[in-house]
């Protein structure tokens, strides 16, 4: 047997050899993993650090990368944010449905991903209270976010793709306000350049999590699954207001306009708050795709009443809608084949679409995916979502300054591009205001005009300067009084919040901080502006600054640092939900809601489904997601695992 000093000794003349191949920063970590994942951890790290860029690896080595640095994050990002319930399980065969606020899905945890719980974190929190007001957010806000002149996404992500991530945005997460209300005030040097020069918003609500480590941690009042809460409301309230309790239908009115209440004529399906018409139209769209699942349920299952039809007409909308997003709208937004395999490979496995719908999921969440896998798997920690995947979706500059409503009775041009009818300024676009002004031009000449116009860029100098006097609203869509700076305020909700600059939130997702500016850009506008508001303290820097100045990966349009929160988090939306794995199936679905699913592979089969002829005379694209007149996927004849990147 070997002496225990000697097996001491023996270790730490390996870490002191190995240590010299670790950035600094990683050290600490590197000594609490295990040992398998030590050497997974030199793979990926290496790759890092030699500036190979895993994004220009042939397919198969760029998803090889990509697998490894997913197994490592479930293992080291996932932090349980409130008391455990324990062991607190139900029989999950009494609950083969979506309950309406999202209980009753992890058979070991039934309080988990509902509405009303802690959002959980992939970092520790880090305590800003001190520099809460460095620099002030409407000094960042001003001199870094401010829309100078618009930069779009060209043709890669239209206004569709935009309305679809705030859709799925209203799905997932809403932090619960106090009732204390904050006031920030510009300082002299910009205050003439603020659209306000002062406002007040309520504080995020600080909950007392019982745990010791992180003791105090902020509500979800949504569910964090993927369940179309924001058709389906994330309580039995909202859910009462929407449903028509007739067959399992939900309420909507001819043309696809939402059903309004009778008194205050605002909007009553799920989320209503800060949206716009473009989100509404998404949301309508939906419904009919509900009750037409519904139509479908009842002529094949009579005996079916209005109960049954509803729980299964849900179960498979969301799942149209978590496909769609997963293999349609992020191939759009990662537009590299590598992220294509993977992307696919979540839903298919890397067996592919015809192999899994003509044998089942077979093999493990490599081979046949994670959509079907036979247990759900939460890697230890109860599902949420986080702080930081809030963080990272604040896309707020995908939005343009106005709404180019495009003409769609008079034939297609170029590329089946429509004439332009007229613009509507956005922030005429939004709230109830603009359902009213937009509802009556008719689904197809909305869609058709998203379709058509690029979104905003995610970069620096982009940030709509009309959302920097907004008025927010409340729960039920009533407008709140005071107006808000909306650029200013998402500086100081990360802050608010305890999440990490963005230096520090790259070491904590295991990416090699920056140690310069110039390692974040050489655009020398942005970097003298950023030496003016941060001085040369890097470690300043506040995440969303970092997130918008960050170099893109060719095809990305959002920078690595928010990809990699992505990698972890979409996985987990399927891999941790019973009913995209062990209930994932026709005897849960049943045989035609399953099917349903087979058979809906993008948001433009939901479109042809509803509208026929649409796509047909206005979309040239491939994608619903990408701007309609731009050109078809190129096909290639070089298998895709091998193909390099462009
Ligand atoms: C016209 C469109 C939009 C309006 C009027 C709007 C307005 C707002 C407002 C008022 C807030 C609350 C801010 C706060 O108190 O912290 C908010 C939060 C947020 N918005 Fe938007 N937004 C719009 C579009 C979008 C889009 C396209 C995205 C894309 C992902 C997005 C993502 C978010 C996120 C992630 C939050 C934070 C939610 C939270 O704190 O839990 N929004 N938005």
């Amino acid at each position: 047997m070997i002496p225990f000093p000697f097996v001491c000794w023996a270790k730490n003349l390996v870490f002191s050899l190995i240590k010299h191949l670790i950035h600094v920063d990683f050290h600490e970590i590197f000594q609490r993993m295990k040992p398998m994942d030590r050497v997974l951890f030199l793979i990926i790290h290496g790759v890092d650090r030699s500036g190979m860029q895993w994004h220009r690896f042939p397919v198969f080595l760029g998803i090889a990368y990509l697998l490894t640095r997913r197994h490592l994050h479930n293992q080291y990002s996932l932090l349980n944010v409130g008391k455990n319930p324990g062991n607190d399980g139900f029989n999950p065969s009494d609950f083969r449905y979506r309950t309406a606020d999202g209980k009753f899905n992890d058979p070991y945890d039934k309080a988990a991903g509902s509405a009303d719980s802690f959002f959980g974190r992939n970092m520790p929190p880090v305590d800003h209270r001190e520099g809460l007001l460095k620099p002030n957010p409407m000094v960042v806000a001003t001199k870094l976010l401010a829309r100078r002149q618009l930069i779009d996404t060209g043709k890669q992500f239209n206004l569709i793709a935009a309305s679809w991530i705030q859709f799925m945005i209203h799905d997932w997460v809403e932090h619960l306000e106090s009732t204390h209300q904050i006031k920030l005030e510009a300082p002299e040097n910009v205050a003439d350049q603020c659209p306000l020069t002062s406002f007040m918003f309520y504080e995020t609500k600080k909950v007392n999590t019982g745990l010791d480590d992180i003791k105090k941690g902020h509500l979800n009042i949504k569910t964090s699954w993927w369940d179309g809460s924001s058709m389906y409301g994330s309580n039995s309230s909202e859910l009462h207001k929407v449903r028509t309790y007739k067959e399992g239908k939900l309420k909507i009115v001819k043309d696809n306009h939402l059903q309004q209440d009778d008194q205050d004529e605002l909007d009553i399906s799920g989320t209503i708050r800060n949206g716009w018409i473009g989100v509404s139209t998404l949301k309508g769209l939906f419904i009919l795709e509900h009750n037409a699942i519904c139509d479908v349920l009842k002529k094949e299952y009579p005996d079916l009443d209005d109960e049954s039809l509803y729980r299964h007409a849900r179960l498979v909308t969301s799942a149209v809608m978590a496909k769609i997003h997963t293999i349609d709208w992020t191939v759009e937004l990662l537009k590299t084949d590598t992220l294509r395999v993977g992307m696919r490979g979540n839903w298919y496995g890397l067996l592919g679409k015809r192999f899994k719908d003509t044998f089942g999921h077979v093999g493990g969440k490599l081979l046949g995916g994670l959509v079907g896998l036979k247990e759900p798997n939460n890697y230890g920690v109860p599902y949420s979502l986080t702080e930081e995947f809030v963080s990272v979706y604040r896309l707020h500059p995908l939005l343009p300054d106005y709404f180019y409503i495009r003409d769609t009775d008079s034939p297609p041009g170029p590329n089946k591009s429509p004439n332009l009818s007229h613009k509507v300024e956005m922030s005429n676009a939004i709230g109830s205001r603009g359902e009213k002004e937009l509802a009556n031009i008719g689904f197809t000449t909305r869609m058709v005009s998203m379709g058509h116009q690029a979104s905003g860029a995610l970069e620096l100098w982009n940030y709509p300067v009309w959302l920097r006097d907004v008025v927010p609203q409340n729960i039920d869509a009533t407008d709140r009084f005071d107006h808000v700076d909306l650029a200013s305020l998402e500086i100081y909700r990360d802050r608010e919040r305890n999440v990490p600059r963005y230096n520090e939130f790259r070491r904590s997702l295991f990416l090699i901080p920056i140690s310069k500016w110039e390692d974040l850009t050489n655009n020398q506008d942005v970097i003298d502006t950023l030496r003016e508001v941060y001085g040369d303290d890097i470690e300043q820097m506040d995440l969303l600054v970092g997130l918008l100045a960050e170099r893109k990966i060719k095809g990305f349009a959002l920078c690595e640092t928010a990809f990699v929160i992505f990698l972890i988090m979409a996985s987990r939306r399927l891999e941790a939900d019973r009913f995209f794995t062990s209930d994932f199936n026709e005897k849960v679905y049943t045989k035609k809601g399953f099917e349903w699913v087979k058979t809906s592979e993008s948001l433009k089969d939901v479109l042809d489904r509803h509208y026929p002829g649409m796509t047909d005379r206005w979309m040239n694209s491939t994608s619903a997601f990408t701007v309609w007149d731009a050109s078809p996927d190129p096909v290639s004849r070089i298998p895709i695992y091998l193909r390099l990147p462009q």
